[in-house]
């Protein structure tokens, strides 16, 4: 393990088919103004909504609406929900949703009581939050970035076309989180597998750093086991419990500061996605998968030994009668056949790119040293190009 290093999680995770009962606990905990922040009204659809309601009613809450939080929540719609915050004197934020809507509440917690212009101060100066915070909670409907257990969160300027995330402090994770694997039934093919690859990503910005041996490396090769085993079953029926709750677990995990303890981290991946977010809207887990196989090629030469144990290990690849860049590479083999089977968006064009907008967005905002080949821009865009190819 690399380094010195606290681990300190202070979110309390409540797991299962029975979780959200454990909400009427919990807020007692808080003040009587709870503000209630949710997406386009899929909670409303799959009965969410009724039963967050009748809790918080229940409970003699005042409730306090702040709806419509798109998927990569806009610093506009922020501004909105600082408001809000601000002008009800909100005790509690309940975040029903994914990870957009986390995301966002964690902001509105953040930055209701902040002044001045927030996408300077926090986004693009990284100054750090000193004004008082709102404590927040999560009931998670959407699977995959993690959001529920760390306190990072991405918000998008339209007018710039940049999408920047930012770390907050100790006091901004949620105070808990109620993971019920059944709200996530409902979710529609396309976004259950962008989470699901988003998780993979997550993991994989992670594990492609460096050389040492890792505890967390040999962790994390067991959570891409379990979710290419999951997932598989997953597509195939999206009501499979232990499925669906395996890949809820994992993507928790996956993204709560553990597994990048005592290690490096890329995260360059997420860098090219986000581009293509900022320019087209697309889905994050996509824009993920659209550019992975061709960014992991491009990382391959620099990193044989590292690339061998994963397909080895992680894809069951078999070694005998091969020279290590032969292993190495039937592993992103096996992934990319993976990456096909689920559904997954491997041609950026499909995500709403066109060719003119290509060097725009490979002006990604910070290149990350992270990784086995620190890329130019030039090698960024050849990334997105080859995507264009798949
Ligand atoms: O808005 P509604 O109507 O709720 O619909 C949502 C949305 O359209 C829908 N949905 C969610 N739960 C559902 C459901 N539909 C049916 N049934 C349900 N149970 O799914 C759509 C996507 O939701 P969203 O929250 O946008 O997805 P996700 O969880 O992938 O969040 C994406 C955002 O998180 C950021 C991304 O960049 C993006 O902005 N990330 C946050 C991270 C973090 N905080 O650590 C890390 C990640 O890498 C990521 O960058
Ligand atoms: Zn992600």
């Amino acid at each position: 393990m690399l380094g010195n290093f606290v681990y300190h999680n202070p979110t309390k995770l409540y797991f299962g088919d029975k979780s959200l009962d454990n909400l009427n606990d919990e807020l007692k905990n808080y003040g009587k103004n709870i503000m209630l922040i949710y997406g386009g009204g899929s909670i409303k659809n799959n009965g969410i909504y009724d039963e967050v309601i009748k809790i918080l009613k229940d409970n003699g809450k005042n409730i306090f609406e702040d709806s419509g939080v798109m998927s990569n929540p806009t610093l506009e719609k922020l501004n909105e929900g600082r408001k809000i915050a601000k002008e009800n004197n909100i005790d509690f934020i309940l975040a029903v949703g994914g990870g957009s809507v986390c995301d966002y509440s964690k902001c509105v917690s953040a930055f209701a009581h902040s002044d001045g212009n927030i996408w300077k101060r926090y986004f693009e100066n990284r100054e750090v939050v000193a004004n008082k915070t709102i404590p927040l909670g999560c009931v998670l409907t959407m699977v995959g970035t993690g959001s529920e257990m760390n306190a990072g969160a991405v918000i998008t300027n339209s007018d710039l076309k940049l999408k920047l995330g930012y770390g907050f402090g100790i006091d901004v994770f949620p105070k808990f989180s109620i993971l019920n694997p059944k709200f996530t039934f409902s979710l529609p093919k396309y976004q259950m597998v962008a989470g699901i690859y988003d998780i993979m990503s997550h993991i994989f910005e992670q594990y492609f750093s460096d050389f040492d041996d890792n505890t967390s490396d040999y962790i994390m090769e067991g959570m891409l086991r379990s979710i290419i085993h999951s997932s598989k079953i997953a597509v195939k029926n999206p009501t499979d419990y232990e499925a669906r709750s395996n890949i809820m677990w994992t993507a928790t995990w996956a993204l709560n500061t553990f597994v990048a303890k005592g290690k490096t981290t890329d995260w360059m991946v997420h860098m090219i996605g986000h581009s293509i977010s900022a320019y087209t809207g697309a889905t994050h887990g996509m824009t993920l998968a659209a550019v992975s196989i061709p960014y992991y090629k491009k990382m391959l030469p620099y990193a044989v030994e590292k690339f061998k144990k994963y397909a080895i290990n992680v894809w069951d690849v078999n070694p005998v009668g091969k020279t290590d860049e032969e292993i190495a590479k039937e592993g992103l083999v096996e992934m990319e056949k993976f990456m096909r089977e689920i559904g997954l968006v491997m041609n950026i064009k499909d995500l709403g790119v066109t060719e003119d907008i290509v060097d725009k967005m490979a002006d990604v905002f910070a290149i990350r040293q992270g990784g086995y080949k620190v890329l130019t821009k030039e090698e960024i865009a050849e990334i997105y190009r080859e995507s264009m190819t798949l």
